[in-house]
């Protein structure tokens, strides 16, 4: 059976269930997720291989090759049409794309294998979001509910709100009991004097809950798999729980299950649904989601240690990031644009045009070296100042050393600004694109005058992410140097 099968036969129905990764009904053949390729702004349905089964990512990879390519639509395949969309803006925080709207996650951000088959997970980074406002069949008020979502262990921080859960219609905080959500990182912002995790707790609006007590974190270790299994669950009593545990192997552990915290009982659930941000679209908080659904009912224990088994066998696992041609670690590279080659005078990265003299200068050259936060991608230490690295902040690429105090308010790790996957290059040329990590519906471009290179958003809010000459200015052939 599918996950959704398994919580109807304990009598709580899922009334919203989205995945990227597979179908969680045995019976589901309808469309996963949808893409939206930047090219021409077409879309295409990704459905499951065979009746029940994985993500058929064949489709999106055929479709999306030379082009960039967002996940537009996460389908809700409950049959209520809790479709997840991009994110409208809300009281916290107002979206970069028109109309204050979030950005969407980029299609290729996420890619492991279920059951041995590449598929896409769902990468969310700081001001991307999705929600369905119109929600169907939802619970509200006080009615019982159980949520599920497994996630990417590795991505998160502590900032506000990676959530996937129940939340205000509106957009808005509308106070406390409002919302009902799984919510994943470290939370510090709201657990006082705690910076570690991640944790699964919950997002009952205008608090974090690791347990009854405002800023107490849940009983149980910080959650470091790679794939985090968690659970938040209420009663129509005051009685609600956390559960979490290895996506990939063992069983869910009980974090808290007790009364609500004062203030939260009876609760006053809205019954929207939404994905990688807070109730009122805070969206500094960022995850990875690769399945979850929200049920209808108070799921029993045992139910859900069957639907941790049915994921535990769906054997999530891991594969590289970057797809684009071989660099080798250790090797010497400069990057051409066909303007000029990537180049830094102290922390300023620049183009320069320097092969009249036979040979690309070392302030062009970089090692390559694997990928400060993330093993399968790169980045790249410059040549004449040993220890510095490419790396964006703000969007605006610099060469600095990871102790830099660059102001990146964005509060992003240098680890992972300096980290780099590839891609073929988007142009269809035989070179490289090179997707910025953590922010990955955008890459390294040259535009204007080429005095200051950017990570680009096809279509994003800057001059630099004109969609102008977009795929050819984010296309770079390797030279490589002795
Ligand atoms: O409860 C934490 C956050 O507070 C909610 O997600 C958001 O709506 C509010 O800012």
């Amino acid at each position: 059976p599918g996950v959704c099968d398994i919580y109807a036969s304990g009598d709580t129905p899922c009334v919203a269930a989205h995945s990227t990764t597979r179908a969680l009904y045995s019976s589901y053949r309808g469309p996963l997720y949808q893409v939206t390729r930047g090219s021409d702004d077409k879309t295409v349905d990704i459905t499951p291989l065979k009746v029940g089964g994985v993500a058929n990512s064949r489709i999106q990879d055929k479709f999306c090759r030379a082009t960039t390519c967002e996940i537009s639509i996460i389908y809700d395949q409950s049959g209520n049409q809790n479709h997840l969309t991009r994110a409208p803006g809300g009281g916290a925080d107002i979206g970069e794309y028109p109309g204050g709207y979030d950005i969407l996650a980029s299609a290729v951000a996420a890619p492991v294998t279920v059951q041995g088959h590449k598929v896409y997970g769902v990468f969310t980074p700081q001001g991307a979001g999705y929600r369905c406002n119109t929600p169907t069949n939802v619970p509200v008020g006080n009615e019982a509910e159980g949520i599920y979502a497994v996630l990417d262990g590795t991505h998160y921080n502590g900032e506000c709100c990676y959530d996937y859960g129940n939340a205000e219609t509106t957009t808005n905080d509308e106070g406390k009991t409002t919302m009902e959500t799984i919510y994943f990182g470290g939370g510090n912002e709201y657990v006082d004097g705690h910076e570690a995790g991640p944790w699964v707790m919950a997002d009952l609006e205008d608090g974090l809950f690791g347990s009854d007590i405002r800023g107490k974190v849940p009983a149980q270790p910080p959650l470091n798999h790679r794939f985090v299994m968690g659970i938040v669950k209420g009663a129509n009593y005051n009685l609600w729980t956390i559960r979490a545990g290895d996506a990939s192997a063992g069983s869910l552990h009980t974090a808290y299950s007790g009364r609500r915290p004062e203030g939260y009982y009876p609760m006053n659930k809205k019954g929207a649904v939404l994905l990688g941000v807070g109730g009122d679209n805070s969206f500094r908080g960022v995850g990875t989601f690769y399945e979850g659904a929200l049920t209808a009912g108070y799921p029993r224990d045992d139910i859900e240690d069957r639907v941790q088994a049915n994921i535990v066998s769906a054997e999530y696992g891991t594969i590289s990031s970057s797809t684009g041609p071989e660099i080798e670690i250790g090797s010497r590279v400069s990057f051409d644009s066909g303007f000029g080659f990537v180049s830094h005078n102290g922390p300023n990265v620049t183009l320069l045009g320097n092969l009249s003299t036979g040979s690309v200068s070392k302030a062009s050259t970089f090692i390559v070296r694997e990928g400060n936060g993330d093993k399968t991608c790169f980045s790249f230490e410059s040549v004449v100042e040993p220890g510095h690295y490419l790396r964006q902040a703000n969007y605006t690429i610099f060469v600095d050393s990871p102790d830099s105090t660059r102001d990146s308010p964005s509060k992003n790790k240098f680890e992972e600004d300096s980290t780099f996957c590839t891609e073929p290059a988007l142009d269809g040329s035989d070179g490289v694109s090179l997707r910025s990590w953590n922010f990955p519906t955008r890459y390294l471009r040259t535009h204007g005058k080429h005095n200051s290179l950017h990570i680009a958003q096809h279509g994003g809010a800057e001059d630099w992410d004109s969609v102008k000459n977009f795929y050819d200015e984010t296309s770079w052939a390797i030279v490589e140097s002795a």
